[in-house]
């Protein structure tokens, strides 16, 4: 659990612990000053002094925990561990976080487009996140119309800038990228522009990595290979992505089954199905959760 917390956090051991004497602090602080300001009432014990208890230990909770993270040195964590904990309770996770800049992201794509459109639709009007360009590697994929349409900028590319120039560095930062999103985007992204956007890249591969992955999986490829190996299930990977085809560290995985009346085409469908409802809403919450930590 301590190993898990530590991940989540990014603290080292000692950190954590100061922390948790934080919350172990705070906390207890909390109920003392509650049950202080209700003495203060004169109220009788009962149900209505263990409501107004739990409503009094709500309010002050915050204010206990950040007072004793100032001694503990742990101010700047819980500053932002609060605003984010009070963004998630109501429910304003796509309202601009005060002072933070503006994410825009930069959707790469080969083909059809249809991740690219789901992207576009679920992020149309957030406060936080804009799909600020569409990156494309051929003149005529389906995806150019798509971002047309809803107004986005389209970049063209070329091979031999994208693996031996620039790698578009500067293009993608004149449109002020944060982040890239490959949704169905077919070559493989040199080191150069890894470096450039460092885990800042997220990748969505029909299959469940580390199964069927690697050059040349991709698209129909992927299903038929799973067809062929008979596998009762297949799924989605949504990944960031490193200097290895679909390698990099797994931010979710969803499942679906594969019947023997399934072939590589059905299997098509029910993973664009796992990719429509999952992809748009796990690249809203990296961004996010990258801006409230
Ligand atoms: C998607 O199924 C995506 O997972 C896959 O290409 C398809 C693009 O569909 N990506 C890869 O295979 C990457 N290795 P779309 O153009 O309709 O979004």
């Amino acid at each position: 659990m301590f190993q898990k917390l530590q991940t989540k956090w990014k603290v080292s051991g000692g950190r954590l612990l100061l922390i948790l004497v934080t919350f172990a602090t705070g906390g207890s602080l909390c109920g003392i000053a509650g049950r202080k300001i209700l003495e203060w009432t004169g109220l009788e014990k009962g149900v209505l002094w263990v409501i107004l208890y739990i409503v009094l230990i709500t309010l002050i909770w915050p204010a206990c925990v950040l007072l004793v993270s100032i001694p503990l040195g742990q101010f700047g964590f819980f500053k932002k561990y609060i605003r984010k904990l009070f963004f998630r309770m109501s429910g304003q996770k796509n309202n601009m976080v005060l002072g933070e800049k503006q994410q825009n992201l930069a959707i790469f794509a080969s083909g059809a487009g249809s991740n690219a459109q789901k992207i576009i639709e679920h992020l149309s009007g957030h406060t936080s996140i804009k799909v600020a360009l569409v990156v494309c590697n051929k003149a005529g994929a389906g995806v150019i119309a798509i971002a047309e349409k809803a107004g986005i900028p389209v970049l063209i590319i070329e091979k031999e800038q994208f693996f031996r120039g620039n790698h578009y560095v500067d293009e993608l930062r004149a449109y002020n990228t944060d982040w890239i999103v490959l949704a169905g985007f077919l070559w493989k992204v040199p080191v150069g522009l890894i470096a450039a956007f460092a885990g800042r890249i997220i990748n969505i591969h029909p299959a469940l990595l580390p199964k069927y992955g690697g050059k040349g999986m991709y698209g129909k490829h992927v299903h038929e290979a799973v067809r062929s190996a008979n596998e009762t299930e297949t799924g989605i990977t949504i990944h960031f992505v490193d200097e290895y085809y679909d390698h990099g560290k797994i931010i979710l995985q969803e499942k679906c089954t594969v019947t023997p009346e399934d072939d590589a085409d059905s299997i098509a469908q029910k993973v664009h199905a796992l990719e429509h409802q999952y992809f748009p809403k796990a690249v809203e919450d990296v961004i996010l959760n990258s801006i409230i930590k």
